[in-house]
């Protein structure tokens, strides 16, 4: 245990209490009016061909001295599963709309190695295709969510790709399949049409996406078991429309609509922030914007209302998370970034606003899984670290498949620096599949500890037991000289003699806790 790890530790230990501070923000779960399940899938990855996320990062080939199995590193795999990845989304992003599966099949060797235009001008060599990717999900235990190319492929092209992964007959295309190693039809749970398609994915209008997409989809054939959901590709950031547009056009075709944002400490794409090193303005600018999803989720999810009030079609987050300026030193188009307690405490804050909106948002992916962005593993060749985001997932664990339980905050202060305010606290409650029920809560102010008084009405709280994530810096985070700077501490409280349960909440924290 180094010093970090010992004083949150000494924290934890002084943060239970019994009565109620005086200036206690008081949190109410109401456990007897369940909301709707956290899909699993909320807490799914990307993994795009870019930089080092998967060439390295995750593939080294089955040639390779660093242990793997079938190309696919031992390491990175094995910390992946602990934290129960329940869906990957593969193969991009951009590079989806310039990817032509057929370059992925077949013996290695003989693929045609192509150039990835949108990250880096590097090779592509086409090593890990369908069958690797589908090698990957099976030894995670996820879920497959492909993304088809519309940019510069074609209904065609999508059409033979989805009978190639899950037809059950003797067509050609299944046999070959067959013959590339799989009998069976892959399990190919999602399939999105195009990405980006207002930018990287062709500049499209949604008027004329929707007519694109209709024609696609008819195509999209799967026998009835094996179809997977189709997701239609809709709109960033501010914009609405492509909610509006497609919730309407394309309502009978499609399983849910996608959308993306991603936190940008400046809110600048030209001068984004770094990842560390920042000050206290951008600790707190990161957070607010960070904290825009709710509106975003808001604002989508009422445009479709208006077209799917029954909410058959989910809004899909496929891309998230925190975006800063490459680290000096390194391939621009590679988008690597390191990653600390703020990332974890962006992770957290989404996760609560995910659950608020659990009956619309039923899957979301980071972006991304290995090396790039916010991601959950960083590798330097044969070595690997854990980030703070990957343990903000691994806390978060029983969340997945639970029920949503309301929560309420009173007397929340809101926390203010550099002409930006947040509040103090987020929290969100669940009723896990194991029937106990869990809260997750942060603390959003690096300065100050926080006091939480719990209620659930009905039902007497006797203590909280759990994990804490926090550190004595903003910007802490592990790197291969010093892996465990930052890692989950053992937390817990007990009710005083009054029967009333204060939870005391470091500085910057994420806490997850079992409450009995
Ligand atoms: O995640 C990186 C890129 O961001 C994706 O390829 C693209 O969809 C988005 O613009």
């Amino acid at each position: 245990m180094n010093q970090i790890q010992r004083g949150v530790l000494a924290l934890c230990m002084l943060a239970s209490g019994g009565a109620f501070a005086a200036d206690a923000v008081s949190l109410t779960i109401d456990a007897a009016k369940p909301g709707a399940v956290i899909n699993k899938d909320v807490y799914g990855q990307f993994a795009e061909h870019l930089g080092t996320g998967i060439y390295e990062g995750l593939w080294v080939g089955p040639k390779s001295k660093i242990p793997n199995t079938k190309g696919w590193r031992n390491d990175v795999v094995g910390a992946l599963k602990n934290i129960h990845v329940p869906l990957v989304r593969w193969p991009g992003g951009c590079f989806a709309d310039e990817y032509h599966w057929r370059d992925g099949i077949g013996a290695r060797e003989k693929r045609p190695v192509k150039v990835n235009t949108n990250w880096g001008g590097v090779d592509e060599s086409n090593a890990v295709g369908t069958h690797e990717f589908f090698d990957l999900v099976e030894m995670l235990g996820a879920d497959a969510y492909v993304n088809g190319n519309l940019g510069t492929g074609s209904a065609q092209e999508m059409s033979e790709w989805v009978e190639y992964m899950t037809s059950d007959s003797k067509s050609t295309l299944a046999n070959m399949r067959r013959k590339n190693g799989h009998d069976k039809p892959f399990k190919v749970a999602y399939f999105a049409v195009g990405n980006e398609a207002w930018g990287c994915g062709g500049n499209m209008s949604p008027q004329y996406y929707s007519d694109v997409y209709k024609q696609v989809e008819t195509f999209l054939r799967a026998p009835k078991q094996y179809r997977p959901k189709i997701i239609a590709s809709g709109g960033n950031d501010n914009d609405v429309t492509w909610s509006e547009v497609l919730s309407k056009e394309v309502k009978k075709q499609t399983d849910g609509i996608s959308f993306h944002y991603y936190t940008i400490p400046t809110g600048k794409w030209e001068v984004k922030g770094a990842s560390t090193g920042f000050q206290e303005n951008e600790w707190i600018s990161t957070l607010a914007n960070t904290l825009r999803m709710e509106s975003h989720i808001q604002k989508n999810s009422a445009a479709m209302d208006k077209n799917d009030p029954e909410k058959k079609l989910g809004l899909f987050v496929d891309e998230w998370g925190t975006w800063y300026d490459v680290e000096k030193g390194t391939n621009p188009g590679f988008l690597f970034q390191q990653n600390t307690l703020r990332d974890a405490v962006v992770a957290a804050l989404n996760f609560n606003i995910f659950h608020a909106h659990a009956e619309r948002v039923r899957m979301t992916n980071i972006a991304q899984m290995v090396n790039v962005l916010q991601s959950m593993i960083i590798t330097d060749k044969d070595k690997m670290l854990l980030t703070p985001t990957y343990y903000a997932y691994q806390m978060y664990v029983p969340f997945q498949g639970a029920t949503s339980l309301p929560v309420t905050l009173k007397d929340n202060p809101d926390y203010s620096a550099g002409g930006f305010k947040v509040p103090e606290i987020s929290a969100s409650a669940a009723r896990g599949t194991d029937g106990k029920l869990y809260l997750a809560l942060v603390n959003t102010n690096p300065n100050k500890d926080a006091d939480v008084a719990l209620n659930i009405p009905g039902q007497s709280i006797k203590s909280v037991k759990g994990n804490v994530l926090t550190s004595s810096a903003m910007d802490t985070h592990n790197t291969f000289q010093s892996p465990n700077a930052i890692k989950p501490a053992p937390f817990s409280a007990a009710a005083g003699a009054d029967g009333k349960l204060t939870v005391k909440i470091p500085a910057k924290a994420v806490i997850v806790v079992a409450v009995e």
